[in-house]
């Protein structure tokens, strides 16, 4: 990846190289024939075979002629790149998702109309949990999940606990259903996730991926993502959970502090801990935490863990580690072996 961006931007050097030559020699051209046409003149004029309006006629064309010439010969350079833009950004709008969605409506209780009873059931009756009953799943040849059943239980933390390569962060992403298993079924609620209008899935979970993306926006309002509208108490109290608050009060503006003005400087740690509070905010009945505590030391660790244990007396967890201290906290933990259960 890197090294693909090293040449591109090599190739881009070259090129604004090549432009510029080939324009400084257009115009050297153009300095010397107007150059030239103004000597004809001025020669023709010594002859008698011109008079001065004549001089200043043709030098005037001649200088003022070139410059939309130039212009328009420099658009089809610019309008060249344009299209090749255009055709990049058009094939990535064309590309289809590896698995389709589900189109469909979430069923909240605040949906009106025809639905509404059906979603009080729904909001009435607890979550299920989320079971894999023999899921097998290759990436290309590769099988990463042989025939792997689990079952996560409502209101429980289940670790997932493995070394590195054995497959975990492969099972959360077919729990968000980012792939069609090739075998078996992964169901969330009591329902396939091939089954479950996309965007009801989404609400259903949250997850923390192992690295945490930051948007060019305040702090606050990159944890508000996780809930549009929330209100300034909720993230603060999200952010509590998630060991960053007194953290964020040490920044210049607070909570209004624009993540571009801290450059790199938020650590792996603090990164990981926003990323924690947005799925702390995010009020779902389903947490999928890859690696939460990787980039942690054990103060943080400590506080992050009893947090996620006291609200997970209403939420299902599945706390995926390497770490064995994080997996004490877990009501039952997977170990995971090759995509095997052991
Ligand atoms: N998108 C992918 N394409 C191909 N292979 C992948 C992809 N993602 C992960 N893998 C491979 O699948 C295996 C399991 O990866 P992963 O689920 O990330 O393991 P873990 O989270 O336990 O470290 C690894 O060998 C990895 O190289
Ligand atoms: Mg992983």
């Amino acid at each position: 990846m890197t090294g693909q961006s090293k040449n591109l931007a090599e190739m881009q050097e070259s090129l604004s190289k090549m432009e510029g030559s080939q324009r400084s020699f257009t115009n050297m051209v153009i300095l010397l024939a107007s150059f030239g046409m103004l000597a004809l003149t001025i020669w023709l004029y010594a002859k008698g075979e011109m008079g001065f309006e004549g001089i200043l006629t043709c030098t005037i064309a001649m200088m003022g002629s070139f410059g939309p010439v130039v212009a328009l010969s420099s658009l089809s350079n610019n309008l060249n790149q344009t299209l090749a833009s255009g055709e990049r950004v058009l094939s990535l709008l064309e590309e289809t998702p590896l698995v389709e969605e589900i189109p469909g409506d979430v069923e909240t209780s605040a949906d009106q109309g025809v639905n509404s009873e059906e979603s009080a059931d729904r909001a009435d009756r607890a979550f299920a949990g989320a079971e894999a009953e023999n899921v097998t799943f290759a990436y290309g040849a590769e099988t990463i999940l042989d025939s792997y059943s689990m079952k996560l239980q409502p209101g429980k933390i289940t670790g997932i606990h493995g070394a590195s390569g054995s497959g975990k962060s492969t099972l959360l992403k077919l729990l968000m259903r980012f792939w069609d298993v090739q075998g078996g079924s992964m169901s969330v609620d009591g329902t396939d996730v091939r089954k479950i209008p996309t965007r009801h899935l989404r609400d259903m979970e949250s997850y923390v991926t192992q690295e945490t993306h930051l948007f060019h926006d305040s702090i606050a309002n990159n944890i508000a993502i996780a809930k549009p509208g929330a209100s300034r108490e909720e993230i603060m109290e999200a952010a509590k959970k998630a060991s960053i608050h007194d953290f964020i009060m040490t920044l210049p503006k607070g909570y209004d502090t624009e993540v571009g003005e801290l450059g790199d400087t938020l650590s792996g740690g603090e990164k990981q801990r926003i990323g924690i509070a947005r799925a702390f905010l995010h009020d779902c009945p389903l947490i999928l935490l890859d690696e939460p505590t990787s980039n942690l030391d054990s103060l943080n660790e400590g506080i992050i863990l009893r947090s996620l244990k006291e609200s997970a007396r209403k939420k299902t967890v599945v706390l995926v580690s390497h770490r064995v201290s994080t997996m004490n906290v877990a009501d039952m933990v997977y170990e995971m072996e090759n995509g095997r259960i052991s």
